[in-house]
């Protein structure tokens, strides 16, 4: 499979990777090992020893920052040098070395560049939001790994119109599938943002609005930005008031392929206008948004789309979807995403023309 690869996808959350930690995981079907320095520097490298292609994850640490082979011994620093060779008069081979991808840590993630163009930091995707919140109004920095195809998690969220069913009750209801829904694309980002107005209250948003079953005014503006960043501006508020009345989470998704047909997904929530219900109660209620996504993700969404992934497996062979108007934001995020990778492809097909243009802008 085609993935846009000069661009930074998001490896793990920062606090899954203590120092002295060593972890394996494949990112576009390609095996990465992931290490932190006792000194905090984390290194990703191809994960396999050049010697006998063990693979490094199963090494240790040594020195605190490199990455010792646990089948003969190579020692390997954070570059991917062999920094040492235990055997005979301990000459290093000049092809004893292994890739090391560029990473670098921001918005409480780890990034990894899976491209051969030189990584820029500036194009990290900007999710200031997570570190300007007070700590109280962060859920779980949580994750999973989905068996499915990052895309047909991104699918489902940019068609929250599933939640009037996967998730009734709990995120959406049937009075919610008819929303005023509108599409923006702002060059490579793509919104689709839903108000459902005057409809029952949902359990997730009861819990952290009043509190008393009453109808509200229920909106999600999600949106999508490259390679698979989502965040879901999502509340409620009274009917007829302004969202800025209401209150709800910025629900951030980061979905980084693993293979053609699972991918890891990282999420967490950030409260926006937190309505205030006192101690005990708000310690909780920050407790169960974490939980109910969790389950909605989990139970739910994973359910269904694994479930989706297999059919279309089992099918063996091209299907093509009915496309429905709810579709339109899929449609349109993925029309970007094709372009970059068409931008990528044709990069790779003629290099001497430099660095890799990706498109800024691509107008629809
Ligand atoms: S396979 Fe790594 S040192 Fe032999
Ligand atoms: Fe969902």
């Amino acid at each position: 499979m085609n993935y846009l690869r000069n661009t930074w996808y998001a490896a793990m959350w920062s606090q899954d990777l203590e120092p002295g930690q060593i972890v394996g995981r494949i990112y576009l079907g390609e095996q990465v090992v992931l290490f932190r320095s006792t000194d905090g520097k984390v290194s990703a490298l191809d994960d396999i020893c050049p010697h006998r292609f063990a693979p490094l994850h199963k090494g240790y640490l040594v020195d605190g920052c490199k990455i010792r082979c646990g089948y003969h011994g190579l020692e390997f620093d954070g570059s991917g040098a062999c920094v040492r060779n235990p055997h005979g008069k301990e000459r290093i081979p000049s092809a004893a070395h292994t890739r090391a991808y560029p990473v670098a840590e921001k918005h409480s993630m780890i990034w990894i560049w899976m491209g051969d163009q030189a990584a820029d930091p500036d194009l990290i995707p900007d999710f200031q939001l997570i570190d300007d919140a007070q700590p109280e109004l962060v859920s779980r920095r949580d994750w999973m790994k989905m068996e499915a195809g990052f895309e047909l998690v991104v699918d489902n969220l940019m068609d929250l119109s599933h939640t009037s069913f996967l998730h009734d009750g709990l995120l959406g209801n049937e009075a919610t599938i008819k929303s005023d829904t509108k599409v923006e694309q702002n060059g490579n980002r793509v919104s689709v943002d839903r108000i459902a107005r005057n409809v029952p209250v949902t359990k997730f948003h009861d819990l952290q609005f009043l509190r008393d079953g009453q109808p509200v005014d229920l909106w999600t503006n999600i949106t999508w930005q490259p390679p698979a960043c989502l965040v879901n501006d999502n509340g409620v508020t009274r009917p007829g008031a302004s969202r800025v009345e209401g209150t709800g989470v910025y629900g951030i998704h980061f979905l980084t392929p693993e293979t053609e047909t699972t991918c890891w997904y990282h999420f967490v929530a950030v409260r926006q206008n937190p309505v205030k219900h006192g101690e005990p109660l708000d310690t909780q209620i920050r407790e169960q948004i974490a939980e109910m996504r969790r389950y909605a993700f989990v139970e739910q969404d994973h359910d269904m789309i694994r479930a989706q992934q297999q059919a279309m497996l089992r099918a063996g062979r091209t299907l093509k979807e009915v496309s429905l108007e709810s579709d339109v934001g899929i449609e349109r995020y993925k029309r970007v995403l094709r372009s970059m990778m068409e931008a990528e492809r044709a990069q790779t097909r003629s290099p001497s023309s430099g660095k890799t243009q990706i498109p800024k802008a691509i107008v629809a």
